[in-house]
């Protein structure tokens, strides 16, 4: 099992249940575990709907979306039926904080996928982990099992005329499913490939019905909005970023882990306070601040408030809160090329400029970092990154280029560097060097 950090720092609201036992569903209504759902059944559709947009909630899978926004998107009639879809595809480099909601609190995303259906009026969800998440299919099964038993799921829930089914599934380990449209294609059992939009599955999703689709932790986090009151949780973060994100952070800090921290916590104090500073006490060279996708930042950019609003100020992205901190021995080119090839591994192929850019990408930095690279391979990075931005069919291609475009225009010098040393001029003792793929 995971090891639990904490820090006197944390907001404990997702987390508030971790190591409690609450994955057996005595335990979590011990520690008032579906009496969220059983206020919006008296409350009703609306209400849920204003209460998420109030909360300040915005979406935890990547892009940052208001929740309450989303769902009030869904039409309110409709010919379909409509859906609602938990991500637990959780596959970014650097994010590790979904698999322990699934592992320690398995209910609340039950919980907060009921309360999603009776907000859009919704009869059916699932909740979709990743391949290598299997392990936890047997606990979200079991979770399932006992809210069906106590008649919190299936017909007449709590004793009312409502209805909602849960049903899981795992997908076969793909990056590419994350992203929405290409979940709801294996969900249907098809290739996991993106979808044109729009239409956006708020009106055509899954099965062709209205779908709304959440990041786990998105959804965990909904019965804590409904319990603790919208305004007290947008209270607990900054304006625009309600309440808490949990932060993976990893890399080269001395104490790495998830940790619950109100939005907008300063990025510095983060990785010296809370992670306990750069291992080893060497020298910070970079950070990525919100997974493997999101731009690098400097030492001298990171002393910011870790909401959407503020990364993205800095020239970043938030993304999905994964924090990858790298230490002064790190060959830059070599991050870059590793990152890469993990995009091109990843690419699902459906379109050409992801297909072809990722792969393309890689073996230049692979060829380049092994000290075979030629001057005009810099800017031949950059411009594959540039050309591949906003001209995929899903933000993959972005997510690549991205990163990439950071590490060439503010590692610029490094990747001189290498045109000199051979094979590495950044090589570690005792680290192998790559061979040309
Ligand atoms: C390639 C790719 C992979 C993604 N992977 C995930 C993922 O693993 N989990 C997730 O919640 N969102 C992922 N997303 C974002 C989803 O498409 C979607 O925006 C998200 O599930 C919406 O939920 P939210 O509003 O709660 O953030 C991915 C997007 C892309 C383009």
């Amino acid at each position: 099992m995971p090891r639990l950090v904490s820090h006197p720092d944390e907001v404990k609201i997702v987390t508030r249940r971790f190591g409690q036992g609450a994955a057996q569903i005595d335990r979590y209504l011990e520690l008032g575990g579906y009496e969220a759902v059983k206020k919006c059944l008296a409350q009703g559709p609306e209400w849920i709907v204003e209460e998420m947009k109030a909360s300040g909630l915005r979406g935890r899978g990547g892009a940052g979306f208001s929740t309450g926004m989303k769902w009030s998107f869904v039409p309110k009639q409709s010919a379909k039926p409509k859906y609602i879809i938990v991500n637990g595809d959780e596959s970014e480099p650097g994010t590790c904080k979904d698999h322990l909601i699934f592992l320690h609190d398995p209910h609340s995303v039950i919980e907060g996928t009921i309360i999603a259906g009776l907000a859009v009026g919704a009869k059916m969800g699932f909740i979709y982990l990743r391949g290598e998440y299997r392990y936890l299919l047997e606990k979200m099964e079991r979770a399932v099992a006992e809210a069906y038993e106590r008649g919190f799921l299936g017909k007449n829930i709590f004793g009312t005329e409502a209805e909602f089914q849960i049903v899981t599934q795992s997908g076969a380990g793909a990056y590419e499913v994350g992203e929405e449209s290409a979940l709801m294609e294996s969900l249907e059992g098809k290739r996991g490939v993106p979808r044109i939009k729009p239409p956006f599955p708020a009106v055509v999703g899954l099965y062709g019905g209205p779908t709304v689709i959440n990041n786990a932790e998105t959804i965990a986090t909904v019965p804590h909005v409904i319990a603790m009151g919208a305004a007290a949780y947008a209270a607990v973060g900054t304006p625009r970023n309600g309440g808490t994100r949990l932060f993976g952070i990893s890399g080269h800090v001395e104490r790495p882990g998830v940790y619950e921290l109100p939005m907008g916590y300063n990025l510095k104090k983060m990785i010296y306070e809370v992670a306990g500073g750069v291992r080893g006490g060497r020298g910070l060279k970079a950070v990525v601040p919100g997974g493997s996708s999101t731009p690098v930042l400097l030492p001298e950019e990171i002393d910011i408030g870790m909401d959407f609003d503020q990364v993205g100020k800095a020239g970043s992205m938030l993304g999905s809160g994964g924090v990858v901190v790298i230490d002064d021995q790190t060959c830059i080119v070599e991050f870059a090329m590793r990152t890469i090839s993990f995009y091109a591994h990843e690419s699902c192929g459906w379109c050409i400029p992801c297909r072809e850019g990722t792969d393309w990408l890689k073996k230049t930095l692979t060829r380049f970092h092994a000290g075979f690279g030629q001057p005009s391979d810099i800017d031949n990075i950059r411009y594959l990154a540039e050309n591949m931005l906003g001209r995929t069919f899903c933000p993959l291609g972005d997510a690549a280029a991205m990163p990439t475009l950071g590490f060439v225009k503010k590692f610029r010098q490094e990747f001189e560097d290498h045109l000199h040393g051979k094979p590495c001029p950044y090589a570690r003792a005792g680290v192998p060097q790559l061979t040309v793929v």
